[in-house]
Parts: C-alpha cells; sequence; structure tokens
C-alpha cells in the first residue's frame, strides 16, 4: 500500500466518521410511548384522530423539554405491561397506578397524580318522572349485583380482593375499555361500574348517569419504564420535576383534571 493510498483511505474513514458523528449529534432519540387511546381525560383519541389528554400533553412537554421524540402507540391495557417489557414501547403514560405487584415488572416515576374510585350508576325516572340514581353506594355495592370494571385495572382487584373473596355474591363484568362498561351501564346491562374519579366525571359529563360515592384508595398515578431503564427514568423525573415547577403545570392540571 503506498502513501497516496493511504491517504485517500484516511480521508475517507475521516468524512465517513464526520457524517456519522453529524447526524448522530443532530438526531434526538424517539422514545415510543404506550396509552389506552380510551382512557380520559388522562390519555385518548380525539375526533380528528390526534392523541391527546393530561398524560399526552405531559409526556410532549417532558420530551420537548429533555430533547427526545415521542412516538404515541395505542395499546390494549390488559397488553401493556407485556408491551412495554417486549419492547414494542418503551414507557407507558395512561393513568397507571403505582402498585406492588406492577413494581416487580416495571420501574414508576415519582408520582404525579392521586385518585380514588368512583361508583357510577345511571338515572331513571322516578314515578314524578324525574331523574335519579337508580342505586346509592349501598345498594350498588352490594350482593346480587353486576359490576362493570375494565379488565386489569386496580377497579378489578379491587372489588375482587375486598369483596368478592370475602364472600360477597357481586358479579364482575370485564371490559377492554372503560368506555364500553359505560355503554353497558347506560343500556341497563350492569348495575354500576367502578372507575377511576376523573375519567368517571368525563364519562358522566354527558350522560345520564352519576357518581354515587368514591372508595378511597388514594392510589398514586406515575409512568412506567422497563425495568432497568435508569436512563429514560432520570429523563421522566427530571422533566416532571421541571414541569411541576413551572406555570404548565398548573395550566394543564385546570385543563384536564378541574376546571373540565
Ligand atoms: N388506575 C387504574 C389502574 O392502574 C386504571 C387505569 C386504567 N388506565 C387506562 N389507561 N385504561 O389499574
Amino acid at each position: 500500500m503506498n502513501f497516496k493510498r493511504i491517504f485517500v483511505l484516511a480521508i475517507t474513514c475521516g468524512l465517513v466518521m464526520g457524517i456519522f458523528a453529524v447526524s448522530f449529534g443532530a438526531e434526538k432519540p424517539v422514545y415510543k410511548d404506550g396509552i389506552d387511546a380510551a382512557f380520559p381525560p388522562f390519555s385518548y383519541i380525539d375526533k380528528n384522530g390526534n392523541p391527546t389528554g393530561f398524560d399526552v400533553e405531559v409526556i410532549n412537554w417532558i420530551g420537548k423539554e429533555m430533547g427526545f421524540d415521542v412516538k404515541i402507540v395505542p395499546v390494549d391495557w390488559d397488553a401493556i405491561i407485556p408491551t412495554l417489557k417486549i419492547g414494542n414501547i418503551d414507557l407507558i403514560t395512561s393513568g397507571m397506578t403505582i402498585n406492588s405487584e406492577r413494581e416487580k415488572q416495571v420501574d414508576f416515576t415519582n408520582p404525579y397524580w392521586k385518585i380514588n374510585l368512583a361508583v357510577v350508576v345511571r338515572e331513571v325516572a322516578d314515578k314524578d318522572g324525574n331523574l335519579v340514581p337508580q342505586y346509592n353506594i349501598f345498594s350498588a355495592v352490594t350482593a346480587g349485583k353486576t359490576i362493570g370494571v375494565q379488565r386489569g385495572t386496580t377497579s378489578q382487584t379491587w372489588l375482587q380482593e375486598n369483596l368478592i373473596d370475602k364472600g360477597v355474591d357481586i358479579k364482575l363484568k370485564l371490559y377492554d375499555n372503560f368506555l364500553l362498561a359505560i355503554e353497558d351501564l347506560m343500556i341497563g346491562r350492569i348495575d354500576a361500574a367502578l372507575i377511576d374519579g376523573p375519567t368517571a366525571q368525563t364519562a358522566i359529563a354527558d350522560r345520564n348517569a352519576k357518581i354515587v360515592g368514591t372508595i378511597d384508595t388514594g392510589e398514586i398515578y406515575g409512568y412506567a419504564v422497563r425495568k432497568g431503564d435508569t436512563k429514560l427514568l432520570n429523563l421522566l423525573n427530571e422533566g416532571l420535576k421541571r414541569l411541576q415547577a413551572s406555570p404548565e403545570w398548573d395550566r394543564l392540571v385546570n385543563k384536564w383534571l378541574i376546571g373540565g
């Protein structure tokens, strides 16, 4: 090999490395974010087909702040943790309650919201023709009643562990998303539905349905990443911290969780 060839080779290598450096430097990482697309006000698809909601706006803000792009991927709720574990998504931002069962499988960010479970019943006409809730919390959540919940949620485990396992003869009807439960409730196929409070609020807003009580589970929501993905976890926690210290946090809370 003569000097000229070595020189040309060196220049070529240098160029190739330079091109890689430039393109790597310019490109932001893209994280695939799994959501249940039917969980307003936290994550859902709007009329125009765009993902939106509190969690979606939060993650987009954090991505911008911390220098990564977010690709929202709708996933069935009861498959969302397995989908994260096999690597088809990188995080979950969808009103997920932090609990010990899930902590064995995923890592959670710091908590960002707290909820209780709401008991929703439909309204029916009383003898004067006024719309009133069909049951109160006692007559709704009791033996002989059928209660609808989303499959794989804390609503399901709460009813199972606190009532059914203790011998209360309540029937559980499981749905792929909470909206299907509400639809069944409105046509009288189930007696009540048990749903995260903020989501229940959005559901009753345009329906003849009422929240007749809450079960004070005091659940806290967090965002989930794969176990051991400390890089993304740190980005999310730092982003959350910055967001919560900025006026944008109050704006989002008022827009989605309190004002709405
Ligand atoms: N917070 C409850 C849970 O973690 C219900 C969550 C349902 N979220 C959803 N995106 N469908 O089990």
